[in-house]
């Protein structure tokens, strides 16, 4: 098991180490990525459209997307990832959940029979203020595979930020589960702000419990932790 952990003062500084992996993953051969959404990615995105790299031999999964939002919403992971990222680097075959989809058990089924296809040579994370992975929210079990989930309160106002009012954030969303994610072979998660310190420092503390469900990533055995929080302060 290895889990390595690499603080950073500055951000600007982080991200550049966070391009460098991605770009040495790739190099050594990775096909198979899997990304994720957030705030937290912003200035990563940033950096690989700035950069050289070429996702065109690439296959990419996102780990999650919102029950309702057409892909044409401005607040659905599928226009976020179109902005962010694949209008300017785009993938041989980029796979989000269909938030639309009519039944939520044979969309939850499909996207994980397609996962399971494609084994992912990489997966991107962050980190929600109460630990959740993907929208793996407290309590969801560590074997759990993608499914439908109902967004606890403190995501539904984290997330509300990004729409007009909290009552216009979806109160489900499509997730990669627990175990689809640990089975991608490295992980990069990347968690800044005061606000992830708790639920981050109890993963690297090495606790492992499912009501911080990125503790999880203590069983993995190649985890990259990029962060900006600074060991014993607070
Ligand atoms: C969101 C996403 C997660 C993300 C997390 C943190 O709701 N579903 O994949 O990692 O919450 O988001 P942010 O980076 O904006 O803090």
């Amino acid at each position: 098991m290895t889990m390595q952990i690499e603080r950073f003062e500055s951000k600007e500084v982080l991200y550049t180490r966070a391009l460098e992996i991605i770009k040495q993953v790739k190099a050594q051969g990775a096909t198979t990525f899997g990304l994720a959404t957030g705030g937290t990615m912003e200035p990563l995105y940033e950096k690989l459209r700035q950069s050289d790299i070429d996702f065109s031999d690439a296959i990419s999964f996102n780990l999650d997307e919102y029950v309702g939002l057409d892909v044409q919403h401005d607040q659905s992971y599928n226009y976020y990832m179109h902005k962010q990222l694949f209008d300017c680097k785009p993938f041989k075959m980029s796979y989000l959940p269909n938030g639309l989809a009519e039944n939520a058990e044979a969309e939850a089924n499909r996207y994980e029979q397609l996962l399971q296809q494609h084994e992912l040579d990489f997966q991107l994370l962050g980190i929600g203020v109460n630990g959740h992975i993907a929208f793996n929210e407290p309590g969801t079990s560590f074997a759990s595979e993608t499914h439908l989930v109902d967004l606890q309160p403190s995501t539904l106002e984290a997330n509300a930020r990004f729409f007009d009012s909290i009552e216009d954030v979806p109160k489900q969303a499509y997730t990669m589960g627990i175990q689809s994610i640990l089975r991608a072979k490295v992980i990069l998660l990347i968690a800044t702000g005061e606000k992830k310190r708790a639920v981050l420092e109890q993963v690297i503390a090495g606790e492992y419990t499912e009501n911080n469900p990125a503790t999880a990533l203590v069983k993995h055995n190649n985890v990259i932790i990029l962060t900006d929080l600074q060991e014993g302060e607070n």
